[in-house]
């Protein structure tokens, strides 16, 4: 769902309108229970999407673009490449959760959560607006914001994509940053 908007200038660059500092250190948990960090990335591009598995609309759509996108790039850029999936829902997106959804859409996809703090670390991290809303029966859904953001070999951002974006438009826009 839309959230808060990103401004970006043009070109990109590591800052996002107003200065504001888009990513940054994050320490989480991945589908096999072992600590990932923003670290372990380094020397590959990060393609990063925030959301959580019992989105109804919006993330699955990404999840499948992002991985058709992996699909569309040439294999030296592929394994550049590191789609990351962290939830902004962890108290119910257990490391097996998120995990398994998240390779259900592509293999390559790693799926992150971690403790309430670790989360909402990585969110201020990206500016990201997630907010829970009541559903029916004691339920509940998150409203958030549904960029995905590229970030370089060095952990720099470089840019966001919007979730719209359709997977040649997201491999092609990779591949402008250098992928
Ligand atoms: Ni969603």
């Amino acid at each position: 769902m839309a959230g808060a908007a990103v401004l970006l200038r043009p070109g990109g660059g590591s800052r996002a309108g107003g200065g504001v500092q888009i990513g940054g250190p994050f320490a989480l948990v991945n589908g096999a229970g072992k600590t990932v960090t923003d670290r372990d990335f380094r020397g590959r591009f990060m393609l990063v999407y925030f959301g959580y598995t019992h989105c109804p609309d919006v993330c699955p759509t990404t999840l499948s673009d992002m991985a058709s996108a992996m699909d569309k790039l040439p294999k030296a850029s592929r394994a550049r490449v590191a789609p990351v999936f962290i939830t902004v829902d962890p108290a119910r997106d257990t490391p097996a959760l998120i995990g398994d959804y998240a390779q259900a859409f592509g293999s390559e996809i790693v799926g992150l959560t971690g403790s309430d703090a670790a989360v909402a670390a990585a969110e201020a991290a990206y500016h990201v607006y997630a907010a829970k809303h009541p559903l029916a029966h004691g339920d509940y859904g998150m409203d958030h914001s549904s960029i995905m953001y590229v970030m370089g070999p060095d952990g720099g951002f470089l840019g966001v994509i919007n979730d719209g974006a359709k997977p040649a438009e997201i491999a092609q826009r990779l591949l402008d940053f250098g992928a």
